[in-house]
């Protein structure tokens, strides 16, 4: 299988490489200013959110650590249920936790990990996103970094899988809406 613009299931690129970089640097410069000096921590969601993690934390110049969880999640819509199946490494209590996130559909997802992990009474707890598909949010909720605001199409690349294929995509593309169907 070809991963690159020759597969036909490919619709379009929507954000190239380059965009994405210039866009990353620009959350990193935003996050050094506000973080400086403070404890900061990045979270991830496995697997998708580990490729906009590792360029985004070589773009933030302060000493910090990353940390890792991975969930499933069962049942459609606003009845999904959601469970951890990897727990962070080390505690947050206390520490300046960013959660980041390769893209925010319902946020439903997100809103539940955001419980669980206030639950844990970190210093503070913020949002990066690098792609918010606002559009379709069920849940209220507050986003202190965005990268891109993104169309309802289904999306892969830079981390976005269909059945774990094309994260490995450096851009982020459309699907054409036949291989798609919700
Ligand atoms: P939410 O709970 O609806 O916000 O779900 C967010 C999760 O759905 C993301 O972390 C992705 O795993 C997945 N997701 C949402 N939209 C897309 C997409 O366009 N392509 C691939 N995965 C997506
Ligand atoms: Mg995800």
């Amino acid at each position: 299988m070809k991963l690159h613009l020759s597969d036909s299931r490919i619709d379009r690129v929507l954000l190239t490489g380059d965009e994405i970089a210039a866009q990353v640097a620009d959350l990193g410069s935003r996050i050094v200013a506000d973080y400086a000096g403070r404890d900061l921590v990045l979270i991830t969601v496995l697997k998708g959110g580990l490729f906009f993690l590792a360029d985004l934390c070589r773009s933030i110049d302060l000493p910090l650590t990353v940390d890792f969880m991975a969930i499933s999640s069962y049942g459609p819509g606003a009845e999904s249920a959601v469970r951890i199946t990897k727990d962070l490494d080390d505690p947050i209590e206390g520490r300046d936790v960013l959660m980041v996130e390769d893209i925010i559909d319902t946020g439903l997802t997100l809103n539940y990990l955001m419980r669980v992990l206030r639950e844990r009474k970190p210093a503070s707890l913020a949002v990066c996103t690098l792609l918010d598909k606002d559009v379709r949010r069920l849940v209220d909720l507050p986003i202190e970094y965005r990268g891109f605001r993104v169309p309802d199409r289904f999306l892969v690349g830079y981390g976005l899988d269909l059945d774990g294929v094309w994260r490995n995509l450096p851009y982020v593309a459309t699907l054409h809406e036949e291989v798609w169907e919700r």
